[in-house]
């Protein structure tokens, strides 16, 4: 891979920690209580409990307090309402962070709803998606932002730019549409039943990998001289690496379409950084809002 096409992810997202550790410390000299988020792990999912570390380590890093809860995986609806309650009566709480997935017996959407939406700093609730599907300030999901702002780097401008946004899911897909919708692109949202969807991709100046699924995306399906993004983070066999080893790989084959694009995001390296990254941005910019301080524009 020619490494001047590799949009570093972890480069950028280790700056904006930087900015938002920054706007931490001008937050907190001014007389502001430290900036808290609380993380709600419910069962042992590994998966989950990989991403709550890292979120938990870097809120820290970036001078933020962490409030970590982790319950069991027989929790009941009820007990978690009655946290997320607490929590949203908090004071010192700014950000509510529940991981997903939850447990079955568990109605994901209700807790979700159940967050204050000035502290869902995921941008899940439904207040905040509304919000942001009519334009108005809201907290982003923060996977989404991150691509954005990795896009913005890039390009500058996204205004006419064609944009194919593979997988629809809502945490993904849909606010990534939204997104790129609100910086004047043409928007293709495409998933599994799309027709034709390797033609569908070979339009796009832009696409937005984030299917789930490793690998499906090869350079057949890009434009030449278009801009891979990998949302995708899958865990493989690596039987190369040693019996029952695994590697991470993203939704697109990298080496194939890295040679057709004029720039990709790596996996890993890439688009995870940066979700880490928007989701400390997110919860500084809830503890401004709810203190009435502008948010800093250096941290987006
Ligand atoms: N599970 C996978 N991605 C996410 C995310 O962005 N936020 C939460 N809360 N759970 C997730």
């Amino acid at each position: 891979m020619d490494p001047n096409k590799v949009i570093d992810g972890k480069a950028f997202a280790a700056g904006l920690t930087q900015r938002i550790g920054d706007a931490v410390a001008e937050f907190t000299a001014a007389g502001h209580p430290q900036p808290g988020l609380a993380v709600v792990l419910v069962g042992e999912d590994p998966a989950s409990q990989v991403y709550v570390r890292n979120k938990i380590r870097t809120t820290t890093e970036a001078g933020m307090r962490s409030i970590e809860y982790k319950l069991d995986v027989s929790t009941s609806q009820d007990e978690l309402m009655a946290l997320i309650e607490k929590l949203n009566q908090d004071d010192e709480v700014d950000g509510i962070l529940v991981q997903l997935p939850l447990p079955k017996q568990i109605d994901g959407d209700a807790v979700i709803n159940a967050i204050d939406p000035e502290k869902d700093v995921d941008g899940f609730h439904v207040i905040n998606v509304g919000r942001l599907s009519i334009g108005l300030d809201s907290l982003i999901p923060c996977t989404p932002y991150g691509c954005i702002m990795l896009l913005e780097d890039h390009f500058g401008d996204l205004s006419g730019k064609s944009a194919v946004v593979v997988g629809r899911s809502n945490i993904v897909g849909k606010p990534m549409a939204q997104l790129l919708l609100s910086r004047n692109c043409t928007v293709t949202v495409a998933h599994s039943r799309t027709a034709n969807l390797q033609d569908v991709c070979r339009q796009a100046d832009i696409v937005v990998a984030a299917v789930g699924r490793p690998e499906m995306i090869d350079g057949d399906w890009i434009k030449e001289g278009a801009v891979v993004i990998d949302v995708g983070i899958n865990r493989v066999p690596a039987p190369e690496r040693g019996e029952g080893k695994f590697r991470l790989t993203g939704d697109v084959d990298y080496e194939s379409a890295g040679a057709k694009a004029s720039a990709i995001t790596p996996v890993p390296g890439g688009v995870g950084p940066m979700t880490i990254a928007c989701l400390l941005r997110n919860t500084m910019v809830a503890a401004a809002r709810r203190r009435g301080v502008e948010v800093p524009s250096s941290i987006g």
